[in-house]
């Protein structure tokens, strides 16, 4: 029996308890054990909810727990995410994330410390919702030289350009819908400015080149400023506005950028509507490929979360390397962007 601890209880966690729960039989017989919740970290109590006999509120009794090999970070934000990882991870603990600022902020240190402790830290969900995006760059697409990855990365700001553009929806009722539907981050802010892109695409470059892209040298603008008349200018041209995150590799090195963009009709990510994510990758060998399904919500980026459970239970002896190293890369400006 592998015993697993969630910590953090909101969307995102209490869907990884419940995909647990659903696959308990499909997960047990590809693992070859059972997976058993043991433990939840929240700071809430569930009265009336069978999880509260799982509710532990110090994270230092999951630590703690020889019992416990994997843990499941779904609180967001970079602390104390950060302290609890960190600690479980120097226990000898395999730890696995959907939580983008932690990764974006931390993820060489985190990504070494599981190597040298021989555990793994692994972060499918933090781009892409329920698409397979990390493990494909970290192990399918490794014989090329990634050139260019641009993506619809924000499941929100996307379902609200959808409903804006097709239904002509008021920009404040689309972002309640989205935070009703359990897309939204905590603080939208990060959704409708472009911050929760950013650090995916920061991520998504990082794994790319094997260096720390930090985020914050990366330009981002979000889609506050759109009005209903630029939606109806970009109809009238036959394009759609998309938040686009994207980063490429040119002769002086790599760019990246995230902003509204206009796309025409031939554009592979113009059909990308509503929640769903898209990220189109471009290797020198390989050519084009397009990874695309449910970019955000509870069961989507559940069942990413999940997978990485299953597969650090099939390597519960072993790190599986990610190279992501702590060197910085210098990012070329986007305005000197040479294609
Ligand atoms: N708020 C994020 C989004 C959640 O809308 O895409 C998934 O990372």
């Amino acid at each position: 029996m592998i015993k697993v601890a969630i910590m953090g209880f909101g969307t995102i966690g209490s869907g990884v308890a419940e995909v647990l729960d659903i696959n308990k039989k499909s997960i047990a017989a590809r693992v070859g054990d059972e997976v058993e919740l043991k433990y939840v970290l929240d700071l809430r109590d569930f009265e009336g909810d069978p999880i509260q006999e799982k509710i532990v509120h110090d994270y230092k009794v999951i630590a703690e727990d020889p019992e416990v090999a994997i843990v499941v970070e779904t609180m967001g934000g970079v602390e104390p995410a950060y302290t609890f990882v960190k600690t479980m991870l120097e226990a000898g603990k395999h730890v696995t994330t959907s939580n983008k600022a932690l990764v974006a902020a931390k993820g060489a240190e985190l990504i070494a410390l599981a190597k040298e402790k021989n555990v793994n830290f692994m972060f499918e969900a933090s781009v892409g919702g329920g698409i397979p995006i990390i493990r494909p760059l970290n192990s399918c697409l490794t014989a090329d030289e990634i050139e260019e990855i641009t993506g619809i990365v924000n499941g929100t700001t996307n379902y609200m350009m959808t409903e804006m553009t097709e239904k002509g929806a008021d920009f404040n009722e689309v972002l309640k819908d989205a935070q009703a539907k359990g897309y939204a981050e905590k603080d939208p802010t990060a959704d409708v400015e472009g911050y929760d892109a950013c650090r995916k695409i920061a991520i998504l470059t990082s794994l790319v080149c094997g260096q720390q892209v930090d985020f914050e040298d990366i330009h981002t603008e979000g889609i506050t400023k759109i009005t209903p008349t630029d939606i109806k200018y970009a109809q009238a041209m036959g394009r759609a506005i998309k938040l686009l995150a994207t980063s490429k590799k040119g002769p002086k090195g790599y760019t990246a950028i995230v902003a509204p963009f206009l796309l025409p009709a031939s554009h592979p990510l113009y059909a990308v509507n509503g929640v769903f994510n898209a990220i189109f990758v471009h290797g020198n060998v390989l050519g084009d490929a397009m990874f695309y399904g449910s970019g955000a919500g509870k069961l989507p980026t559940a069942s990413a979360v999940v997978a990485d459970v299953v597969e650090m239970a099939k390597n519960l002896d072993k790190n599986i390397p990610i190279e992501w190293s702590s060197k910085k890369l210098e990012l070329v400006d986007y305005r000197e962007w040479e294609n």
